[in-house]
């Protein structure tokens, strides 16, 4: 059989393969809700301007309010014949109401209406992952309000460089997930542009009012221009974008969790809930959900780099490779919901040793740069100078096997003859971390500050 929306110029029907490479109702009817809330919206519009009659327009809008209760119940026969979401809606409402339905795809294209519904249903989505983020955000706060003053060792390079309190590493996390937030915020305030009434590429001319749906579908304003309002897929790839950053940031998280919950660290401990044991080694506990959300980055980049590709060579205006931008939209919404959810979960529940992070903290000389600072700071030594003496001094306790502090005066005075008993007021961790009240600096000062103003710019 010919397809019944262009059947007038077709003499055959399209084969198998062909329906089964050009439908995309498998992944697209997630948007039904949006497509009968951008039909609905044009059809009101279209009586308004006198190019529906209000007899028909009531019939239209009882039709899709029976379609969309026949989806949400399940009643509703998606048909790969119908392609698509758009055709489907359409084709069921005709069959419900009969010749009126023929009048809705006026001064329309399935290119405006896929923009539009792909538009909507994104900016839901954005605004329920900020919620997410959110939550995440929230549990870090959490912790590192009962962590202000737990002190860790900080890394650079993974070796221990300076003390550190965990509330403040926590902190870092709460700031790249503030960042997602905003670039969240700016891709839906970007995108909230109606497409509607753009039609095909051209516009219309019929006396459409663009300004007034836009309105009805919560859009700021009708887009501009007819030919990028079917052609624009940037909010999807900026979207994209700023969701592979935030699995990126989600992936470094975890796998600070997979290294913090080894034996060889033991700084935590992801509860039974957020673990999973060996077949065959019975002593495991294996912290899967992080190493999970560690592995979900790669499908978020991955769905960047597919949207990317689709798009580089399109010309104007619709091209049929753009029905291919909504899968990577999906998978990387339903991804990072995941990965988040999972994430809070886990900080819900995790366990921290702070022996273990104090223990930590204590090797590999970590207050050498203390030292370093108190020989420019007492003795007004250079810092070039101070950095070489006190190099020797940590050469020493290697040599010994101690820890800075546990050098006595006349071993340090051997390396340096002016360094006096004030010195040891500086090499505890705890007077490390203590010390460092810069802004935004570590001391349990600092970030009870930053907790509050956390607080108050992100919960
Ligand atoms: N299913 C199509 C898509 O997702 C809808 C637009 C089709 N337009 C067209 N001219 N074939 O992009």
């Amino acid at each position: 059989a010919t397809n019944q929306l262009w059947g007038g110029r077709f003499a055959s029907g399209p084969a198998a393969i062909m329906e089964k490479i050009n439908a995309s109702i498998g992944f697209d009817k997630k948007l039904y809700r949006q497509d009968i809330a951008g039909s609905k919206a044009h059809a009101e519009m279209m009586t308004k301007q006198g190019v529906l009659k209000p007899e028909d327009n009531a019939a239209i809008q009882a039709g899709l309010d029976s379609v969309l209760q026949e989806i949400e119940e399940g009643r509703f026969e998606f048909k790969v014949a119908h392609e698509d979401i758009h055709m489907n809606v359409e084709a069921r409402l005709s069959e419900i109401i009969g010749p009126a339905a023929g009048r809705l795809h006026t001064g329309r294209s399935r290119n405006d209406q896929v923009a539009v519904d792909l538009k909507l249903w994104l900016r839901d989505a954005i605004d329920q992952l900020i919620g997410d983020v959110k939550a995440l955000q929230s549990i870090l706060i959490r912790r590192a309000e009962e962590h202000a003053d737990t002190v860790m060792p900080g890394f650079t390079h993974l070796q221990p460089a300076q003390p550190v309190t965990f509330g403040h590493h926590l902190l870092a996390y709460v700031e790249m997930l503030g960042r997602d937030r905003s670039r969240l915020a700016d891709c839906r305030a970007r995108l909230n542009e109606s497409p509607l009434g753009a039609a095909a590429l051209a516009g219309t001319p019929y006396p459409l009012d663009r300004h007034f749906s836009a309105k009805l579908l919560g859009f700021d304003k009708p887009t501009e221009n007819s030919l990028d309002s079917v052609s624009d897929r940037d909010f999807a790839m900026e979207f994209l974008g700023l969701g592979a950053i935030m699995g990126v940031h989600l992936s470094r998280l975890a796998e600070e969790i997979v290294n913090w919950s080894s034996p060889a660290f033991g700084f935590v401990r992801v509860a039974d809930a957020f673990s999973s044991g060996s077949s065959i080694m019975p002593q495991k506990r294996n912290p899967d959900a992080a190493e999970l959300i560690r592995a979900k980055a790669g499908r978020t980049i991955g769905n960047l780099n597919s949207l990317l590709i689709v798009m580089k060579g399109l010309p104007l205006a619709y091209c049929k490779d753009m029905q291919d931008d909504k899968e990577p939209v999906f998978e990387a919404v339903e991804t990072l919901s995941l990965s988040l959810a999972a994430m809070t979960g886990m900080f819900e529940g995790i366990t921290i040793n702070k022996d273990r992070m104090r223990g930590a903290a204590e090797a590999g000389f970590i207050t050498a740069t203390d030292l370093a600072d108190w020989l420019v700071l007492d003795l007004g030594m250079p810092f070039r100078d101070a950095h070489h003496v006190t190099g020797r001094i940590v050469a020493l306790a290697e040599a010994k096997g101690q820890r800075l502090d546990e050098l006595t005066l006349e071993e340090m005075q051997s390396v340096h003859g002016a360094i006096h008993k004030g010195v040891f007021g500086v090499l505890t961790v705890e007077g490390s971390v203590a010390r460092r009240t810069s802004y935004g600096g570590t001391s349990p000062t600092q970030v009870r500050d930053a907790i509050t103003r956390a607080k108050a710019r992100f919960l």
